[in-house]
C-alpha cells in the first residue's frame, strides 16, 4: 500500500486530513475484505472452513462500521446524508436524493 492514500503531497496536508485519508483507506480495505470473504464463502466446500470465513467476515463488518463511524464524526454533511439513507425503508434512491437536499 505504501503512501498511495495520498493524492496530494503528504507534507502539505494537515494531520487531520492525513488521518482522514488513512481511515478512508481502511474503510476501502475492510469493504474489499468483506467482498473477498463473500466470494470465498460462496465457493468453499468444507463446512468448517466456511464457518471460519463467515466468522472472519463478521469481524470485517465491525471494522467497516467503526471506520465509517469515525469518518462521519468528522464530516457532518456525510453524517447528515447517511442519517437519511441508512436503516430506512422504501426507495433507496429517493432517500438518497432527499438526503442530498439536506446538505445543499
Ligand atoms: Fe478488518
Amino acid at each position: 500500500m505504501g503512501f498511495d492514500q495520498y493524492h496530494e503531497p503528504p507534507e502539505e496536508l494537515s494531520q487531520e486530513t492525513r488521518t482522514f485519508a488513512r481511515m478512508i483507506t481502511s474503510l476501502i480495505e475492510e469493504a474489499e475484505a468483506i467482498g473477498w470473504y463473500e466470494q470465498r464463502i460462496s465457493i468453499e466446500k468444507n463446512a468448517e472452513a466456511r464457518a471460519i470465513m463467515k466468522n472472519a467476515q463478521k469481524e470485517e463488518f465491525k471494522h467497516f462500521g467503526m471506520d465509517l463511524e469515525f469518518l462521519i464524526r468528522h464530516k457532518s454533511d456525510w453524517r447528515t446524508e447517511l442519517k437519511s439513507i441508512l436503516f430506512s425503508k422504501g426507495s433507496i434512491v429517493k432517500r438518497g436524493e432527499a438526503a442530498e437536499k439536506k446538505v445543499d
